[in-house]
């Protein structure tokens, strides 16, 4: 199959296809296997001369994308939940809206999507990769892949103390744009760039709508805050592991610091109530296109912008029943295994 439009065909953002020198004989090399896990697994591949990160997905039921009970109560179709949250879907519409806002400096460079022929289908084999959880109703479906730029490991880890001040603006920014890594983790960065947004969130999206009829209010709410929590996570991590070289700026109030403490208000609260909450990925304007600036940097909310979303977010917070929650827990909640 010749892979040709933009995907997804939903609302919102879409990725184009990997243009090929000669599309009539689209030759990938595969070299080598990088990673893998539930939703996909990765080459490093060869295709005209270049070397790049060949990202190739699984076939996901939509049962395993989403809370069953929003399937369950119709609140969205099954063609709404493959679309925004199908692992593949999820990626080519967080790199959809990099590359629509010219911020692809956000996340290691993607080229487009592949579609793989029965021959390269062959050529995997192999290797030793025949399952890709083909179920009845995909089963004439070809693979799907996203090509990416390929990051060599050169032994210094995911990133660099050095990087995490702009891996943190990163994060704010993704969110700005109404994307949600969702994934956040050490696992998923190379030379500290997001290499993995098979878990994104990218508005328009059910869980990102501010008036969603399938998700809860606080649900929306959890949604937007909790790449930052998964980054403070993160930097949790690394500051066990680099007691030399710690870092300090955290997004949320630091849980085990404050079980510490007589006063512990602050550290009780959900997630999405607490100190350093913020929902910009629920206000993103999908629909008004935002155009490049000449510094890729630039992409900011105006300052009255933002305080007049803050003060509708918190609105919305108010009127929600007090559902305290802990952290531990918030990050069991995923509706995406792995
Ligand atoms: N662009 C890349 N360059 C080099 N290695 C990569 C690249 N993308 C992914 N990898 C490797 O493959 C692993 C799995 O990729 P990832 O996108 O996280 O897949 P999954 O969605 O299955 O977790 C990563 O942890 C990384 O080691
Ligand atoms: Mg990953």
């Amino acid at each position: 199959m010749q892979a040709s439009r933009p995907l997804p065909w939903f609302r919102g953002p879409k990725l184009g296809p990997f243009k090929f020198r000669d599309e009539a004989n689209r030759d990938i090399t595969f070299l080598e296997h990088l990673g893998g896990g539930v939703h996909a697994e990765v080459f490093r591949v060869m295709i005209d001369d270049s070397i790049y990160a060949l990202k190739l997905f699984r076939f996901v039921h939509p049962t395993m994308v989403i809370q069953p009970n929003v399937l369950r109560d119709g609140t969205a179709s099954i063609e709404d939940v493959i679309n925004q949250n199908d692992p593949f879907h999820c990626e080519c519409r967080a790199y959809g809206r990099l590359k629509e806002v010219g911020r692809e400096d956000l996340a290691v460079h993607c080229y487009g999507y592949v579609l793989l022929s029965r021959r390269h289908e062959h050529d995997l084999a192999q290797l030793g990769f025949t399952d890709w959880d083909r179920r009845d109703a995909v089963k004439d479906r070809p693979i799907r892949g996203i090509v990416k730029e390929y990051i060599a490991d050169d032994g210094s880890g995911p990133f660099t103390f050095e990087m995490l001040p702009r891996m943190r603006q990163d994060i704010i920014d993704l969110n700005r744009l109404g994307i949600v890594v969702w994934d956040v983790r050490a696992d998923n960065y190379r030379a500290g760039r997001i290499v993995d947004f098979s878990q994104a969130h990218t508005a328009p999206h059910m869980e990102l709508d501010w008036n969603s009829t399938a998700y809860a209010r606080s649900q929306v709410m959890d949604c937007c805050v909790r790449d930052r929590a998964c980054f403070d996570d993160m930097i949790e991590e690394w500051n066990e592991n680099h007691p030399d070289q710690k870092f300090w700026r955290r997004f949320m109030p630091n849980l085990a610091f404050g079980q510490r403490l007589r006063d512990m208000t602050r550290y009780r609260e959900s997630l999405y109530r607490q100190e350093g909450a913020k929902f910009d990925a629920a206000f993103y304007d999908w629909e008004k296109k935002r155009s490049t600036s000449s510094s890729p940097r630039a992409v900011q909310s105006p300052r009255s912008d933002r305080k007049t979303r803050r003060e509708r977010a918190t609105n919305g917070s108010v009127s929600k029943k007090r559902n305290v929650r802990r952290r531990g827990r918030r990050r069991g909640t995923a509706n995406h295994p792995g």
